[in-house]
């Protein structure tokens, strides 16, 4: 176990040992626009060979005559850090410059690292726009340390007149590109050997210094290595400035440090105090008045005013109105439901008493027809209630009731 682990550090320190970055675009998927034939495909830009620069060498990917474009790119199958490009451009193995007719062909091109196929959504890493058959490298090194997977050579002559010494047409002569960077996402510094900071976004950085390219959510700085302030809004920030994007309900300012301060409460500070007691603040995150409210308000944060609801202000009571016909209605239901219990077994009562008295006071009817009918209903209430104590209650309510009824 320990030899193997050995074994396989040492081999690693003698891959890397001395090496720059590694060329990541070796042998991957080419492609060109306008092709000219199969023995000039777009892999030959790519194949690692650059010793034969003539067409008949077999080692160059060359475009098709007389287009107004040239397009060449190669896939580097997933997003990868890269630091410059090598191009070795098409010599004929003659002299380079102003005697080569390919000098002419080269002028113009630009070089773009994108995330799709498509040119314009990536970086534009050079666009010449300065040389001329004399001056135009050959080969040449870019350097454009950026992250991406395309790697796009462009060419157009779709806009005439060009400077003195643009060939008429669009080339693409490309007998090797290499692609330096590092060939394992998550890794910088010359050999890629150093992981990139924990909290790095996507955990990308850049391949010299080693800074993120942005932070997971909750870190901020160069590393990320601090976290966001601690109120804001879902713990997000600036990855660079620390600044909050938004703070928690009571807090406000860049960092979201600061309290709600007056008669402020909520999101942003943006909602206003009720009227607590001696004008006190209010809570700074949910508005409630901690001592209470003043005298003529209600509600968790005393915004409900007593007076406007007697006085029948709809805007300002309806929580309030709500609350009170709620309860007029349980206590209105309560009551009716012991008044139709008590009703009915005062009914049974009575038809038991008024059959006691049928047979008993018959010589008394005379008199009882002369009597006020309440009269007579209390009377033989209250004999029951006398005779059963427990309704001597109930019974007088009823009595009362009955007899404001008919007065
Ligand atoms: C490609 O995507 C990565 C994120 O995956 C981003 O960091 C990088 O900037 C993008 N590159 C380009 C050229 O848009
Ligand atoms: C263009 O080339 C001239 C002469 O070679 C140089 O002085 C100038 O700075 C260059 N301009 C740009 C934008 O590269
Ligand atoms: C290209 O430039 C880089 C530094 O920017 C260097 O490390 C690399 O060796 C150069 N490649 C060639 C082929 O000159
Ligand atoms: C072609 O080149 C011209 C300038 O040389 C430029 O204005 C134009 O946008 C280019 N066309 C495309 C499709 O990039
Ligand atoms: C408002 O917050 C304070 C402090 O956390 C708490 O004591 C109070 O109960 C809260 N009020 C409401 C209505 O949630
Ligand atoms: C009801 O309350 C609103 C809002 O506070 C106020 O503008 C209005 O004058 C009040 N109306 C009455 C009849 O009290």
């Amino acid at each position: 176990m320990m030899e193997s682990i050995l074994l396989f550090s040492f081999c690693s320190a003698l891959v890397t040992l001395g090496k720059a970055y590694e060329n990541i675009a070796l042998s991957k998927p080419a492609w060109q626009q306008h092709r000219y034939n199969v023995e000039w495909g777009a892999d030959k830009a790519v194949d690692g060979l650059k010793l034969d620069l003539s067409a008949s060498g077999g080692q160059c990917a060359i475009s098709a005559d007389i287009q107004l474009t040239a397009e060449w790119r190669v896939d580097l199958g997933e997003v990868l850090s890269i630091h410059n490009i090598f191009i070795q451009y098409r010599t004929q193995n003659v002299a380079w410059g102003e005697i080569s007719y390919l000098t002419s062909r080269f002028l113009g091109y630009s070089l773009y690292i994108s995330n799709s196929t498509n040119k314009d959504d990536g970086a534009l890493c050079f666009k010449d726009t300065n040389y001329t058959r004399e001056t135009i490298p050959n080969p040449t090194n870019i350097t454009c340390a950026i992250h991406g997977r395309y790697v796009i050579f462009y060419h157009n002559r779709t806009h005439p007149p060009y400077p003195a010494g643009y060939s008429e047409y669009a080339y693409s002569d490309l007998c090797e590109v290499e692609v330096n960077g590092c060939p394992t996402p998550g890794f910088y510094g010359e050999d890629c050997s150093i992981p990139c900071p924990q909290n790095c976004q996507e955990g990308h950085c850049h391949i010299i210094k080693g800074t993120c390219l942005g932070c997971i959510d909750g870190y901020y700085g160069d590393d990320c290595s601090l976290p966001c302030p601690q109120n804001c809004q879902e713990g997000h920030c600036d990855s660079i400035e620390g600044t909050c994007l938004g703070c928690i309900d009571g807090y406000k300012g860049a960092t979201c440090n600061e309290e709600c301060l007056d008669q402020n409460y909520g999101l942003e500070c943006q909602q206003i105090c009720g009227n607590c007691k001696n004008k006190e603040p209010c809570h700074h995150v949910n508005g409630s008045c901690l001592n209470g409210c003043a005298s003529g308000y209600v509600g968790n944060t005393c915004n409900l005013a007593l007076e406007s609801c007697s006085s029948g202000n709809e805007s300002k009571c309806k929580t309030s109105t709500v609350l009170y016909v709620s309860v007029a209605i349980t206590v209105l239901s309560l009551s009716l439901n012991a008044y139709f219990i008590i009703r009915q077994l005062r009914n049974k009562s009575v038809r038991r008493q008024q059959k006691n008295t049928e047979n008993a006071d018959t010589p008394t009817d005379k008199r009882s027809k002369d009597l006020k009918p309440t009269e007579h209903f209390s009377t033989s209430v209250y004999d029951q209630a006398e005779a059963k104590p427990a309704y001597q209650e109930l019974g007088g309510i009823a009595e009362e009731y009955q007899y404001d009824k008919l007065s």
